[in-house]
């Protein structure tokens, strides 16, 4: 239970969610974790929760590099610089191609793509002096194969798996690794979204398509982020990691 002592893991988006679950998991791993979140109230109640020793709450934006910076170095104050990042924050979005505005493409990327780029060039200069860093950017299945009405999500996290590839790459020389990890369908908000936009029966459909015949829990992920944050995970960088029930393993039949 002690894979990431003497860590510092961020991880944006942590207030609730597969968020909430990695930043549990990473404490129970001994890390030391910090969290950049808008939802302030989301992130108290998390507080409440694990305890504030060894976890640090920012209010903020990943999209704004202002926020970001303020909450690597409240955090940085604390724990010491970042050894792990975790680019989890994300939206769904559900725009018609044709009727999607500037705007509304802009804030999407800005959410799904850009913030972790922003993230990992705030906490990057700290990994590079200390030869050290493992960085997990939260992709989706929607990397690979996507569903109808969702535009341009699978754009933006398929772009997400090709800048981990291109960080890998860059950043192998300085001992730190980068990888995605592509969760399916996983019980949070993000889903009940999803089931709300559509008929009610699609949940019983996705179901039934999943080969063990259920959809995943946070938690499953987060074990997933953990093995890939710890020195476990020493020799895999550039990989979009899958865990999807076996999901993506079939088709239509
Ligand atoms: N739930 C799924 O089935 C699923 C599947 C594949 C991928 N994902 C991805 O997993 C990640 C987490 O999703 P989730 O299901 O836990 O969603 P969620 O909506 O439950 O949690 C997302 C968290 O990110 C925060 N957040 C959103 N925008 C932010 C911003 N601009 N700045 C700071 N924080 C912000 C939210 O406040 C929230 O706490 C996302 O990147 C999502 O795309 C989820």
């Amino acid at each position: 239970m002690d894979r990431l002592k003497d860590h510092h893991v961020l991880v944006t988006g942590g207030s609730r969610g597969i968020g909430a679950a990695i930043v549990r998991k990473a404490l129970a791993e001994g890390a030391s974790v910090s969290i950049i979140d808008m939802d302030a109230k989301g992130g108290e109640a998390l507080l409440d929760e694990v305890g504030r020793a060894r976890c640090h709450f920012s209010e903020g934006s990943v999209t704004s590099a202002r926020d970001i910076d303020a909450a690597v170095s409240a955090a940085g104050e604390r724990f010491g610089p970042v050894t792990g990042l975790v680019n989890n924050a994300g939206r769904n979005t559900y725009a018609d191609i044709v009727a999607m505005t500037e705007e509304e493409w802009d804030a999407v990327f800005a959410v799904d793509l850009k913030a972790a780029w922003l993230v990992a060039r705030a906490v990057l200069p700290g990994m590079i002096a200390a030869r050290r860093g493992a960085i997990v950017n939260i992709a989706s299945v929607h990397s690979e194969m996507t569903y109808k009405g969702m535009f341009p999500y699978a754009a933006a996290k398929s772009g997400l798996v090709g800048m981990t590839r291109s960080m890998a790459l860059d950043l192998g020389q300085h001992q730190i690794r980068v990888n995605a990890l592509s969760p399916g369908y996983t019980e949070t908000f993000l889903v009940q979204e999803f089931f709300d936009k559509h008929d009610p029966a699609l949940r019983e459909q996705v179901i039934a398509a999943h080969p063990m015949g259920r959809m995943g829990k946070p938690a499953e992920i987060a074990n997933v982020a953990a093995f890939l944050l710890s020195d476990e995970a020493s020799f895999i960088t550039g990989a979009n990691w899958f865990a999807d029930g076996g999901l993506t393993a079939r088709f239509a039949g």
